[in-house]
């Protein structure tokens, strides 16, 4: 589509016709979502050496993008939450005034599409009519976020028809920051801005995002982070639904019965494989409804039901391999889009942990130069990414699609937790687990920031970076959320830890598809069955409650993996403490009710 003919929607058009006044693009470009529209914008970047087409039988219709060695990951300190006063944005997030920044950013954005095209992206979050689903309008002057916006979200003229003539929308405007001159192109170099002109900014009382000056992931798929999570999040809060940093997954038992479970985790701690795992329990299966993101609403019957408004995954490449995630590298196999990963010279693709060594021949790494593995760079960047459409997994659940959403039974907590934490353990209540959900966190270890080895980096239900508005707030509307339905309808709270170690430093836990195992015991919970001892810190398995059938882990490492060390929980008390402090009078009063009764148990 070429203009705005097939909306009728004056609201949207009058504001792509302002910010279109603003940024004075060359021309403006309506999509339609179809394939037509995504290969012509791969030919735009083939043609001009942004793209690299890679091998049609390995990587069928597929494409790797290098980007500038500035522009690789989420910029969180460039990332803002500009409510009206900073009191609302909390402790948690960086916070500028909206008239202030505007006014910054309208500087920035004036004439900055100049001879470039300005993208109209219609999409929806969720399937198109879903009760659960949200429109957006993305403008951008990139066409890589077009192609990515096909796959991660739903585009195009269906979603002007949901919108109709005075629908509501999330404005989203992006630009890569980057004018050009008359004649002057990108050839094939990543256009962006310098870090100090970036901005990733949120309007939450208008629901307007801002993105200037990066092309990469979350600051660009407005989608995504931005939307799905923090303008969502404060819909939520307002609306009475959870917009969650979660996975989700449906879990079928040999007899058939199917139940769905949402789990948190912060980045980096094996979401997406966690979302697609093979059960290695016979008769079990495994299905995946979302790797990152859920809004759930109450249905009818009063239960939680679970959409996974996007329809790609947006996957971190190293790691990913045959061993630690098959179904994603089926996924990935056509129609992906690869961004810094290496490329080897048979145009095929490679990273480090993909399972094998890379292939003899000359190798690219992902900053475009040769490279050999005794250089002692990575080949591809540790953030590279897939794109890669949701429906080509494997194990995508058959109602991955269902408007309704499908109905949670779980929640799941969890992070990288070398010590305290056991394997698994369930909460005793409602505000329990919201408690649990709150203290989630990883131990710093040496790969990371080597002074503080030890201490626990507090992420609550993993939202610290993608909540919207004051994180107190946000654990009392979730406390709130557990008033509005009967305890026996809300979803169960678990909390699990598959990075126990033991003293000399060796997991005691194997991960991966073994998690089943776990998985399995939490059905059982919610089924009202699986064996439990209560704790001082909440329902745990027997040493014999989960299936080690066929698995080489013997009673006295259970035994560890599920220990309660009342010293170890006494000094979590004192970090959580220090945690909780840092929301003042906004910390819900459930949550400290919750801490003093711990401690009490813990006597
Ligand atoms: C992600 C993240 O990319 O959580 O999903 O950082
Ligand atoms: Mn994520």
């Amino acid at each position: 589509m070429n203009d705005s003919s097939l909306t009728k929607h004056n609201g949207l058009i009058q504001w792509v016709d302002a910010m279109a006044a603003m940024c004075q693009p060359d021309r403006v470009y309506w999509c339609d979502g179809s394939q037509r529209e995504y290969d012509a914008m791969i030919k735009i970047m083939v043609d001009c050496g942004l793209a690299t087409p890679l091998n049609e039988k390995t990587r069928t219709k597929s494409y790797l993008f290098r980007s500038d060695p500035s522009d690789v990951a989420r910029v969180e300190d460039r990332t803002y939450i500009a409510s009206k006063s900073k009191d609302e944005a909390g402790p948690t997030n960086n916070w500028i005034d909206p008239d202030e920044l505007k006014k910054t950013m309208k500087g920035l954005y004036t004439g900055c599409m100049k001879g470039r095209t300005m993208y109209v992206i219609p999409f929806s979050m969720g399937p198109v009519g879903s009760p659960i689903a949200q429109i957006g309008i993305e403008l951008t002057d990139s066409p890589y976020v077009v192609v990515n916006m096909h796959i991660m979200t739903r585009v195009g003229s269906a979603v002007l028809d949901a919108l109709g003539e005075n629908g509501t929308f999330i404005p989203c405007l992006h630009s890569v920051g980057k004018p050009l001159g008359p004649g002057e192109s990108d050839g094939h170099l990543w256009p962006c801005a310098p870090i100090e002109k970036k901005y990733i900014s949120h309007f939450p009382e208008e629901k307007t995002i801002w993105s200037f000056g990066s092309g990469y992931g979350g600051n660009a798929l407005l989608g995504k982070k931005c939307f799905a999570l923090r303008i969502a999040s404060v819909m939520a809060r307002e609306q009475g639904w959870l917009a969650e940093h979660m996975l989700i997954l449906g879990i079928t038992n040999p007899q058939g019965v199917k139940k769905y479970i949402a789990a948190a985790f912060p980045s980096a701690c094996g979401k997406t494989n966690l979302a697609m795992l093979i059960p290695s329990i016979p008769g079990w299966k495994v299905e995946c409804v979302g790797d990152d993101i859920a809004w759930m609403k109450f249905g009818e019957d009063g239960r939680l039901y679970a959409i996974n408004p996007e329809a790609g995954f947006f996957g971190v490449a190293p790691g990913t391999s045959m061993d630690s995630n098959p179904n994603a590298m089926k996924s990935i196999d056509r129609n992906t889009i690869f961004t810094n990963v290496a490329l080897t010279e048979n145009n095929d693709v490679w990273w480090e942990g993909i399972g094998y060594d890379p292939p003899a021949g000359r190798i690219i790494d992902w900053t475009g130069a040769e490279w050999t593995k005794d250089s002692g760079k990575l080949a591809a960047h540790a953030n590279a990414r897939f794109t890669a459409p949701a429906r080509q997994c494997p194990a995508i659940d058959p109602n991955w699609e269902d408007p309704k959403g499908v109905p949670i039974s779980a929640f799941l907590f969890g992070g990288r937790r070398p010590t305290t934490i056991p394997l698994v353990h369930q909460a005793f209540n409602w505000n329990h687990g919201v408690f649990l959900g709150s203290i989630v966190g990883s131990e710093v270890t040496a790969a990371a920031i080597s002074a503080n080895i030890g201490q626990v980096r507090r992420d609550p239900m993993a939202m610290l970076p993608f909540c919207g508005y004051h994180m107190g707030d946000y654990l009392k509307h979730w406390i709130t959320i557990g008033s509005r339905t009967s305890a026996e309808k809300l979803p169960k709270i678990f909390y699990v830890n598959w990075f126990r170690k033991t003293a000399d430093g060796k997991w005691l836990w194997p991960g991966y598809g073994e998690n089943s195992r776990v998985l399995k015991w939490v059905f059982e919970r919610v089924n009202g069955e699986g064996k439990a001892q209560d704790t001082a810190i909440g329902h745990m398995p027997t040493v014999d409650a989960i299936d080690r059938s066929g698995l080489d882990v013997s009673d006295a490492d259970m035994r560890e993996l599920l220990a309660v060390d009342h010293d170890e929980w006494k000094r979590e008390i004192a970090s959580i403490r220090e945690h909780y402090a840092r929301f003042g009078d906004r910390l819900p009063r459930e949550l400290a009710d919750e801490l003093a009764a711990l401690e009490r148990r813990l006597g």
